[in-house]
C-alpha cells in the first residue's frame, strides 16, 4: 500500500484552479466599482436635464438626493430598494429616463448618489 504523495498532480490542479478563481473574483470586484464613471453616466443618460441646476419642475437636485440618500450608505437592502424604486418610475408620472435604466446602470447611479453625487 502506498501513501498518496503530499502534492499530487490533481491537488495542484485544484490549487491552480482556486488561484484563478480568486483572481477572477478580485477582477470582478474591481470592475464593479467604476466610481468615477457615474457623473458621466448621469450626463449620458440625460439625468441633468431635470436634476441639474436649476432643476426642472418638481425634480430634486442631485445634491438634495445625495443628502436624502446618505443615511443608506453601506445598507445593501436599502440600496436594492432604491434601485428598484428608481426603475419602476413613480406611480403618477412616467419618467422615461428612470424606467429605461438597466439594473446595472441604476445601481451605479444610486451608489453614486449615496456616495454624495460628486
Ligand atoms: C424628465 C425629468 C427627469 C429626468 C430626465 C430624470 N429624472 Fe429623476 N426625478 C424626476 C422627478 C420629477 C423626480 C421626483 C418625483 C419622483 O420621485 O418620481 C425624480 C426623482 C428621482 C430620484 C428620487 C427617487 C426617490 O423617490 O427616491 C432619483 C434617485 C432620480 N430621480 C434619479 C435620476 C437619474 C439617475 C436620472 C438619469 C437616469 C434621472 N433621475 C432622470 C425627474 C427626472
Amino acid at each position: 500500500m502506498t501513501a498518496a504523495p503530499a502534492f499530487s498532480p490533481e491537488r495542484s490542479g485544484v490549487l491552480r484552479f482556486a488561484g484563478w478563481m480568486a483572481l477572477g473574483l478580485a477582477a470582478a470586484l474591481l470592475s464593479s466599482r467604476p466610481a468615477l464613471a457615474s457623473p458621466q453616466l448621469a450626463l449620458d443618460k440625460g439625468c441633468y436635464t431635470c436634476h441639474g441646476k436649476p432643476p426642472r419642475k418638481s425634480a430634486p437636485t442631485f445634491a438634495e438626493l445625495a443628502s436624502r440618500y446618505a443615511k443608506h450608505r453601506g445598507n445593501t437592502s436599502a440600496e436594492n430598494a432604491l434601485v428598484e424604486k428608481l426603475r419602476q418610475g413613480s406611480f403618477l408620472g412616467h419618467i422615461d429616463a428612470h424606467e429605461r435604466l438597466s439594473q446595472e446602470d441604476a445601481r451605479r447611479l444610486v451608489r453614486w448618489i449615496i456616495d454624495g453625487a460628486h
